[in-house]
């Protein structure tokens, strides 16, 4: 399949040489190639420039060609951070949320996590499975060419298999990349309440020597904060789970500064997430590590929670990545336009930081960067061609709209 896109108002994030992440002031720099034209071949990026004979070349090369005049170009969103295979929804709690009640009280009522736990355990793989493939297809439109998925409805050993086997499903069928994170350790199950050693021994010496002899995750996460699990589970799960292979990436300092951020950059966390709890000590550990710092701002508007400081965070020399944590209790959007927007407006991310956000360094946060995030010749063609828009400043702008035309995933229009 021979794909050319010519007329492109604008290519975002062209990176001849693609650095792996960007950090602190280099996240305000976006290269941009306007007037530009893009060709692709087999689902990789082949050339792209404003060169008029290259693109006669191309233009008989191509099978396919597509005019974006008054378009922009960039690579699809890599989302880091969601929990989108689920059963049912939890809008009851939603608005115990609106008349007071918090995310932790709720949690303790047995609602939460656990609530939804209840639920997966009564659905099937392919109840599960549909579900997820309807939210997969709904976020792709909207502009996600790769996804992470956590298990962690789950809470036994069974039902956390039966997640990670739908994640696999999926991986099989959808055209997106997506990355599998085991999370046994989401919540105390309510049988294990007061003796979360055991749940914990029941992660390790069960859970992930079963998934990683499936071969069902790539990555282990812990929810590591005030109420759920402490930073020395964390290390026991974190340890265990290296043992067989699976790089860290964990949930932290969302409720309370509670050492996960330090527990995270230990045990060399691909990312840690969340982040609301962020001081001058976890700044400073982040910064002497290739740990990535990752921002779910759609939790935090969800929750009512305080906002990472994110501006702190960057001009302290950190790269941050954004993503949606699209989940039924803290986050039921998997809208990347919508973050971006929020990145803008109350993390005060500038446009260009946020599409480095959720370019580039969300596909370091999961495993991607030599695939995806960059307009790169050698990158797989995973992109947004836009609605006709003034400026790329209109994408977090225009919030609550959708900005994205066309998702061209492995070259192919969707
Ligand atoms: O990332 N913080 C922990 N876990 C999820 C929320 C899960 C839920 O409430 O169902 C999150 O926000
Ligand atoms: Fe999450």
């Amino acid at each position: 399949m021979r794909m050319l896109i010519t007329n492109i108002k604008e290519l975002l994030q062209v990176r001849p040489i693609a650095p792996t992440k960007v950090a602190g002031t280099q996240m305000q720099e976006l290269p941009v190639l306007a007037d530009a034209w893009l060709y692709m071949e087999d689902g990789i990026i082949k050339d792209f420039g404003t060169d008029l004979g290259d693109l006669e070349h191309y233009s008989k090369k191509a099978q396919t060609l597509i005019d974006a005049t008054g378009r922009m170009v960039l690579p699809a969103f890599c989302d880091s951070h969601t929990h989108l295979v689920y059963a049912g929804s939890r809008e009851k709690e939603y608005v115990d949320k609106i008349k007071g009640l918090s995310y932790e009280e709720i949690a303790k009522r047995g609602g939460g996590i656990l609530n939804s736990a209840k639920r997966l355990n009564q659905a099937t793989e392919t109840e599960l499975f549909d579900a997820a493939w309807q939210r997969l297809e709904e976020i792709m439109h909207l502009g996600t060419g790769a996804v992470e998925i956590k298990s962690g409805y789950g809470l036994t050993t069974d039902s956390e298999l039966k997640i990670l086997r739908v994640i696999r499903q999926l991986k099989e069928k959808s055209p997106l990349n997506i990355k599998a994170t085991f999370l046994g350790a989401h919540a105390v199950p309510a049988e294990y309440k007061g003796n979360q050693e055991e749940y914990v021994n029941l992660v390790i010496n069960e859970m992930i020597p079963m998934v990683a002899g499936e071969g069902l995750a790539d990555y282990i996460d812990v929810f590591c904060d005030r109420g759920f699990f402490t930073p020395i589970d964390t290390e026991r799960i974190l340890m265990a789970g290296i043992k067989f292979g699976l790089k860290p990436k964990i949930h932290a300092n969302e409720l309370d500064f509670s050492g996960g951020i330090q527990v995270g950059v230990k045990y060399s966390a691909l990312s840690v997430d969340h982040l609301e709890c962020t001081g001058d000590e976890e700044i400073q550990a982040l910064l002497n590590s290739e740990t990535m710092p990752t921002l779910l701002p759609g939790a935090a508007l969800f929750l009512g929670l305080e906002y990472p400081p994110a501006r702190k965070m960057i001009e302290a020399g950190l790269p941050i990545a954004l993503a949606s944590d699209y989940n039924p209790g803290s986050s039921p959007s998997g809208n990347m336009q919508l973050i971006m927007s929020l990145g803008s407006i109350v993390l005060r991310m500038l446009p260009q930081e946020v599409i480095n956000a959720v370019t580039i360094n969300g596909a370091y946060a999961m495993g991607l960067e030599e695939q995806l995030g960059s307009i790169t010749i050698g990158k797989k063609a995973n992109l947004i061609l836009t609605k006709p828009i003034s400026s790329y400043a209109f994408l977090p702008y225009a919030f609550g709209s959708n900005k994205v035309e066309k998702i061209i995933i492995n070259g192919i229009v969707q």
